[in-house]
Order: C-alpha cells, then structure tokens, then sequence
C-alpha cells in the first residue's frame, strides 16, 4: 500500500516535471527572433528600440516574447506599438532586456490580458503604457504589484474596456506621479478608486470616459494632485469634488456640457494657475464672480467656445474691490464675444492674448486693446472688427486710428499731464533763473539787457573747479573777463 502510494506518487511528480519542461520549450518556441532590420535600433541616450507595425513575411508580430539577434542588446526605451500582440505574460515580455528597460511601451496592440506579477522582473520600469488595447479589470489581477511599484513613474491604460475599477486597484503604486486613464468609455470610479497607497500622484487624466459626475471622495487620497484632465466628459456643471482638491495647479474641463461659470463654481481652489475651457459647446456666460477665488490665475482658455458672449464685469472680481490675478495667458479665440471689459483682470504680466475669430466691436469700450503696445501679438489668428459697419473686417491692429477717435485715450492723456508737468516746471526754473540773473546784474551795478547772453567759455560740469576758493568773485570775474562787456 505505501510502496503504491509512493510510486504514485512519483508518477504525478515525474508527469509534473515534464509538464513544466514541455512548458519552457513552448515559452522557447513562442519566442520571435528579431532582428535591428525589423525594428528600429538607437543607441543614442536614451537606447531605444522600436518595433513598430512589424510585419514578416506573411505574419504580423504577436509577442512580446522577443529573442533579440543581438545578444548584447540592451536598451532603456522598448516600443512595441502597432502590432498585434494579445497577451503578456511573465518571462516572456523581452526576457533579454528585463535589466535595464525604463520604459515599455504596448500601445495599439489587441492584448486583452495580462498574466500576474508580468512586469516583477522589469528592475527599473518607470513607464508603462498599455494604452489602445483590449483590457479589463477581469483579465490583469495581481499585474500591479509592490514590487512594480517602487519604480512606476508613469501608468497609461487609455482607450481600453476598463470598467468598474476593482477597489484598491492601484494601491500598490505608492510612487506612480502619472495615470492616464483616457477613454474607457464605461469606467466607474468610486470613493475607493485611489486609495491610501497613491498618495504622490500628481497628474490624472480621466479624459472621454463618460463621466457625468465625481463620488465626493474620490481625491481625498490624492494629496498631491496639482493636474486634472476630464476633457470631453459630459458634466452639465463644474463638480463640486474638484473644490476639494487642495493643491491643484492645472484643471482641464475642456469639451464638457458645462453651460454656464457660475459664482462658487470654483470658489476654494485657490491654487489653481492654468484653467483650460476650450470647446465648450454649452457655455453662453461668465458670471459675476465666476473665477473671484483664484488668485493665482495666470493662464485661461476658453477659445472655441461658440456661444460664449457674455462676461461679466466682475468675473475676477475686479470691481468688488478683490485684487484681480494677474493674467499672463488669455485665450478667447473663435468665441461670440463682442468686447473684453479693460478692467476685467490685471494685465500688468500679459504675454499673450487671443481674441481673434468674435464679432467685436470696436468701439471706446475696445480702444485700450489697441493701445499697449504689449498686446499687439495677437495670438493666432487676428482679431477683426465686426462693428460698427464701417469697420466691418478691419484688422484690430490696422483700426487703430478709427477705433474711437473722438475720445482721448487714456495713455495719451497721461503722457500729456507729463508733458504739461515738465513744462510748467521748466517754466519756473526759467523765470527763477531770470530773476536770478536781474538780481546778479544789478548787484554788479551793470544793469543791462538781462537777456543779453555773454559767451561763457565752454565749460561741462566735470570742468568746474573743485576748490571752493576759485569759486571767489575773482574767478568769476576772470571769466568775465573774457566776454566783450565795454561793447554793451
Ligand atoms: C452670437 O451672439 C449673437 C447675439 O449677440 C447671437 O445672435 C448669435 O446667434 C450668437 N451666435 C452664436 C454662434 O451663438
């Protein structure tokens, strides 16, 4: 009974092993050789291969399993994009270069899953991207591991069929900066999405995944998120969420549903600098106060927005005796605007404006545009006038001179109280000096034409003597001396 047990036993061992040595073979006979003709080598820093749309023969390249003709091959960078891999599986991802790779890149292939702990071996992986595949949730459990996450820099699983995202799904990447997570049409995301383990990410993009609303704690573990993107998703309103999001830097809520900026709808995200609105389909207003909180604001884009014609006054706060940021970057272009309000923001720092592609009027309301010179470099495309009608498609910087002419502008009006200034200054310093030569000529008991100017030799400051003593009447006179007196 036990010698049976024993040598059965052994038979499952024996069959076992074979299995596996059967198996290696396989991983050895799935391999693809590849070669420098297949795919494009560069040993410039960083050494990058790219296997792009690899195509042999008659077969498309389906693996990642490659055995390199180059036996020394090493190289930092790994393309193998456009091709038509469908799976990843441990040892079997570029087994040779496994050392030293920082960057694997899968994008348009059709992998549709991933086998556990595949990428382990990668030492130094700080980039993966998985983006225009096939995955979901289901098909990568146990990829995102701890020991690909004391590296990861960079995740990019965009444009797959990634769906409800598995609690805690990306906890171990406790040092991922970047997750891009772009057009998974269906994702669900949930208070637990980011957990306690992603703590320094800084960018997330969550753009075209059909978003129609944030969970209100979905960033609570992301202390150090400073850059969103949600473009293209269709919010009707700005979500609250975002207000919650302490150190955020740069916000995109480009091609959203969003209809209007209303007055608290970014109130508490002080830190925000760069806000880009393109494309806004919906948006008609800017309301009073809309951007009062940010401070800090020095970029705006809300070029493309078709329908947008009004903004308030008060949209930075301008006129409700808050200080207005200074705005470095303006974007407006292709928008149904028909004028932008002088006092609007600072515009101390402005490099940059566009505005072209509204209907503007040009009218008093539009002359200060025209008058810094600093805001001549339009941005893109020029900005026409398109009333009154008989400036109708003129150039806004070759209306100038039309542009208001009754009134003066602002600028002039300052240079001339200068100018009228320094001449009533000099006006008295000619009446002082007058005086002073009436009182000089009489003490000399010569009075004379006081507007006769006698020939003073030439004479510039630095030759003024520096001892006070020839400065005795006895030099003066010496001066004197030489001018033609007794002709008088
Ligand atoms: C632009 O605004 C004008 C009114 O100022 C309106 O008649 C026109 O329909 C608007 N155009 C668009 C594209 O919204």
């Amino acid at each position: 009974m036990q010698f049976g047990s024993i040598f059965a036993l052994l038979a499952v061992f024996l069959i076992l092993a074979q299995t596996f040595e059967a198996k290696d073979d396989n991983e050895k006979k799935d391999q693809e050789l590849i070669s420098c003709e297949d795919c494009k080598c560069d040993q410039t820093n960083p050494s990058t291969i790219t296997c792009d749309k690899v195509k042999f023969e008659d077969e498309y390249l389906t693996t990642a399993n490659l055995k390199f003709t180059d036996k020394s091959a090493t190289y930092k960078v790994v393309k193998l994009t456009n091709n038509r891999i469908h799976e990843l599986n441990k040892k079997q991802i570029v087994p040779q270069l496994v050392k030293n790779v920082e960057t694997l890149d899968f994008s348009e292939n059709r992998i549709n899953a991933i086998g556990e702990n595949s990428f382990d071996d990668f030492a130094k992986l700080k980039v993966l991207k998985l983006s225009d595949n096939y995955l979901e949730f289901e098909n990568m459990k146990n990829v995102l591991t701890s020991k690909l996450g004391k590296h990861l820099d960079k995740l990019y699983l965009d444009h797959n069929k990634l769906e409800t995202v598995p609690d805690h799904f990306f906890d171990e990447l406790t040092n991922l900066k970047t997750l891009v997570l772009d057009g998974n049409r269906d994702l669900e995301l949930t208070d637990e999405t980011f957990g306690k383990g992603m703590e320094n990410l800084e960018e997330l993009s969550l753009d075209d995944c059909n978003i129609k609303d944030l969970p209100d704690g979905i960033f609570d573990g992301l202390p150090k998120l400073n850059k969103l993107s949600l473009r293209g998703n269709p919010f009707t309103k700005i979500p609250d969420v975002i207000n919650k999001i302490e150190k955020l830097k740069i916000l995109d809520l480009s091609g959203t549903r969003i209809t209007e900026m209303t007055d608290n709808s970014l109130n508490n995200d002080h830190s925000i600098q760069h806000l880009i609105m393109q494309d806004l389909e919906y948006l008609t207003m800017i309301d009073n106060c809309a951007f009062c909180g940010l401070k800090e604001l020095k970029i705006i884009d809300f070029s493309d927005c078709k329908h947008l014609f009004s903004i308030n006054d008060n949209a930075f706060g301008s006129t409700s005796k808050q200080t207005p940021p200074k705005l470095e970057e303006v974007h407006f272009e292709n928008c149904n605007l028909t004028n932008l309000y002088e006092d609007l923001a600072n515009w101390e720092d402005l490099k940059k404006i566009g505005i072209g592609g509204n209907p503007l009027n040009c009218d008093c309301k539009l002359k200060w545009l025209l008058e810094d010179p600093s805001l001549y470099t339009f941005n893109g495309k020029t900005p026409t006038c398109a009333q009154p009608e008989s400036l109708k498609d003129t150039p806004l910087n070759k209306a100038n001179d039309k542009v208001c002419p009754q009134a003066k502008s602002k600028s002039k009006a300052k240079i001339n109280t200068r100018v009228f200034f320094l001449s009533f200054v000099f006006f008295i310093l000619v009446i002082a000096a007058i005086f002073g030569f009436i009182q000089y000529t009489r003490r000399r008991g010569r009075l004379t034409n006081v507007f006769y100017r006698p020939e003073l030799p030439q004479m510039s400051y630095n030759n003024l003597p520096a001892n006070p003593d020839l400065l005795s009447e006895n030099y003066t006179y010496s001066i004197q001396q030489d001018t033609p007196a007794e002709e008088l």
